[in-house]
């Protein structure tokens, strides 16, 4: 296995951050989740760093994270469901790292993120055609990642082994 990183990209409630966290403890490499790293360097959530400084503060704050952790190898990274729509960004990642995207059905989407109100960005009063309006024009980005997975019907597990595979 190289020690390029991994990094889990694509849309928000595809399961990125459950499955890099589980792939990370199993492969026993470091994780990071670039949003809780945005959040501890800002001593706030996302949720209010979209409130406070609005989305243009947010992605300078991700592409400078960015930055520093592309430097890294071995680890396993959950990026931010917009972080690879910047070219840049994904070029710098794709630098020292192998780049797998989770994908699902709006529908499976829906389900999985409507409890939670911590996405600033489906906090709205339709967010299914949010969601389906974001995927079409995220879609030709997600597409450039190495691999792309369809968690519809899979596990966490299933996932993991489904990127052990690719490795
Ligand atoms: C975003 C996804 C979120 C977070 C921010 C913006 C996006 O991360 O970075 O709310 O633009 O898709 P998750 O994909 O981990 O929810």
């Amino acid at each position: 296995m190289s020690d390029q990183n991994v990094v889990l990209v694509g849309f928000m409630g595809t399961g990125k951050t459950s499955v890099a966290r589980k792939l990370a403890e199993r492969l026993n490499r470091e994780f990071l989740e670039l949003d809780a790293i945005i959040e501890k360097k800002e001593g706030i959530s996302i949720k209010e760093i979209f409130e406070k400084n609005g989305e243009p503060y947010f992605r300078k704050a991700e592409k400078d994270v960015i930055k520093e952790v592309s430097e890294k190898k071995g680890t396993v990274i959950s990026a931010g469901g917009g972080a690879v729509i910047d070219e840049e960004n994904l070029n710098r990642l794709k630098k020292n790292s192998i780049i797998v995207c989770l994908e699902a059905s709006p529908d499976v989407i829906l389900k999985r993120t409507k409890n939670n109100t911590r996405r600033p960005l489906l906090n709205v009063s339709d967010p299914k055609k949010t969601i389906e309006e974001l995927l079409k024009q995220r879609d030709p980005y997600y597409k450039k990642s190495d691999h792309i997975i369809n968690t519809d019907n899979l596990t966490i597990d299933q996932v993991i082994d489904q990127i052990l595979t690719l490795l």
